[in-house]
């Protein structure tokens, strides 16, 4: 899988994208992740990226000319699945568009700041608009980041057990069921004594049953 992302702020991704699994994915070969920075692509000798929004009111807009001039360098490499533009007014992204994506080859993923990103961008350059809960941030990167995040982790052969990420929260509508590691006791809080039977289906039934206790519990808007 290869995720473009463009944004007027690289320095944010250094930290989260360079470590633990996302970094090993890459090491592996299996996730290629670039960062682009848009002000590489600004017209002006200043690198703004930004103007005012005609009609007047507060706050900046992503210009238009920028962001189709390194979509366009992007897209004479390689063709893309999809062109995500990160947006509170998107679609709600949840597990299920996560697999679906994480299915995709090549994905670009456009961070908006300020007040957002002149509307011919959308109109004429995204084809899918997501976002990552009713909040608004600051910007776009934090939302693409845990985009990348989550389906990097779906790509196949990133986490060494294949069925860690199939028994997740969310897959199959259910949230996952609890779990525990050693020791089997501590300050007399015990560790329920099925998971030391070595029973593997009365383990499984156990682990099922928690799940869906939980789910019923905290939501039920899942198992509708
Ligand atoms: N940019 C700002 N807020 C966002 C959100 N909630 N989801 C995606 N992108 C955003």
């Amino acid at each position: 899988m290869k995720i473009d992302i463009i944004t007027c702020l690289p320095n944010l991704f250094e930290g989260p994208m360079t470590q633990s699994i996302i970094r090993r994915s890459m090491d592996k070969g299996l996730v290629e992740l670039k960062i682009h920075d848009l002000r590489d692509y600004a017209a002006n000798k200043h690198k703004h990226v930004d103007d005012y929004a005609f009609g007047g009111g507060a706050g900046m807009v992503l210009m238009l000319e920028p962001i189709d001039k390194c979509i366009s360098n992007l897209k004479s490499k390689r063709d893309y699945d999809e062109v995500i533009y990160l947006t509170p007014d998107g679609t709600t992204y949840n597990q299920s568009i996560a697999n679906q994506l994480s299915l995709q080859k090549n994905l670009i993923l456009i961070c908006g700041h300020y007040k957002g990103v002149d509307q011919r961008v959308r109109d004429h350059l995204i084809t899918k608009e997501i976002s990552i809960g009713d909040y608004v941030l600051s910007g776009g990167e934090l939302a693409a980041m845990v985009l990348a995040d989550s389906l990097i982790r779906l790509v196949p052969g990133v986490l060494n057990n294949e069925t860690s990420a199939l028994s997740d929260s969310f897959q199959d509508n259910l949230l996952a069921p609890p779990i525990y590691t050693r020791p089997s006791e501590y300050k007399g809080w015990k560790v329920p004594e099925v998971l030391s039977s070595g029973h593997e289906a009365n383990i499984e039934a156990w682990r099922y049953e928690q799940a869906l206790k939980k789910t019923e519990k905290r939501r039920p808007d899942l198992l509708k």
